[in-house]
């Protein structure tokens, strides 16, 4: 038996305005989705997953089929398959802390940990960038199209200053930021938010530009407030962040309101990450952090979500 885990991600600063060639800070948290394997006497593919409940077989065909929320596990199966040479019969259990849907890269962090499972029990030994190549492909045949950032920082962990167009540079700071994520478990379309945002600016570029062009001064700042350290500084972008993704609508009542909760409890800072319309908020709170904890649990569901450094993990091997 294996144990293989990966963590999600959060988007720091710079959510809708990489879209338009700003850069974006990502980070991966604590949070992790957990892979156990180990191989089958019989010709099957049999996952079990804690989110899906049960237990399904797939003859090696099958993998390729269907559009069910066993997709990424399957496709990554069947990656590590060809990149392999081999095929074997295989027991998958698949346990997340992270929520699905909700833009804290659970997709990413499950198909990263279920390819390293299987290509660890084939005794294929592959480098991460590798390994973030085959789970982006992975992303990317499932989605249609995919960022290579989250399939990234759940390969390597840390925190990614995502240049678009120029690649994904990995920083040496934020590790152990104590970050709280607050989640209104109201499932998201990213496409639809990209796709609002998109009308605004073509309605009114001359409006809309500057806020683009605000948010990505300030995540080049929050870069260098991270590499000094300078929390409270942070937490001052955070708020600002905010209000600029206000601006461009794609925050909710609701999301705002846990942002002011969070804030009333302490935080040094807080802002909707990801795409907005309904998922998470994300509060940086140092000072305070069980206050926010609390304060935000009473509103939705909410989890600390430290940034960690560590990566795709072989956990053990029995
Ligand atoms: O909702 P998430 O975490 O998948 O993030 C979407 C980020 C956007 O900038 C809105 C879209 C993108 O592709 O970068």
């Amino acid at each position: 038996m294996l144990t293989v885990s990966a963590p999600g991600k959060v988007i720091l600063f710079g959510e809708h305005a990489v879209v338009y060639g700003e850069p974006a800070l990502v980070g991966a948290i604590e949070r992790r989705v957990r892979v156990r394997i180990r191989a089958l006497n019989q010709k099957v593919v049999r996952i079990r997953s804690d989110a899906t409940g049960g237990v399904k077989s797939f003859s090696f065909e099958e993998l390729e089929q269907g559009e069910d929320a066993l997709r990424y596990v399957k496709r990554a199966v069947s990656m590590a398959f060809e990149e392999a040479g081999e095929k074997a019969g295989i027991e998958l259990w698949i346990s997340s802390e992270l929520p699905p849907a909700s833009g804290l890269g659970s997709s990413a962090a499950v198909t990263v940990a279920t390819l390293k499972a299987v290509l660890t029990l084939l005794h294929e030994d592959v480098s991460r960038k590798k390994l973030a190549s085959l789970a982006h492909r992975v992303e990317l045949e499932v989605q249609g199209s995919a960022s290579p950032t989250d399939t990234a920082a759940a390969t390597y962990g840390g925190v990614l200053m995502v240049h678009p167009g120029r690649g994904i540079e990995r920083l040496g700071a934020g590790e152990g930021l104590p970050l709280v994520v607050g989640n209104t478990r109201k499932e998201r379309s990213t496409k639809l938010l990209v796709a609002k945002v998109r009308r605004l600016r073509e309605s009114m570029p001359e409006v809309v530009d500057p806020i683009i062009g605000s948010i990505g001064t300030l995540t080049r700042e929050a870069r260098r407030c991270l590499e000094n350290g300078e929390l409270e500084r942070i937490g001052e972008l955070m708020n600002i962040n905010h209000g600029l993704l206000e601006a461009l609508g794609v925050s909710t009542q609701e999301l705002s309101h846990l942002v002011y909760v969070a804030r009333s409890a302490g935080a040094e800072g807080a802002k909707l990450t990801g795409a907005g319309g309904g998922g998470c908020i994300l509060a940086l709170a140092r000072r305070k952090h069980e206050q926010v904890l609390r304060a935000l649990g009473r509103e939705c569901q909410a989890m600390p979500a430290e940034v960690t450094f560590e990566g795709v993990l072989l956990e053990d091997a029995e």
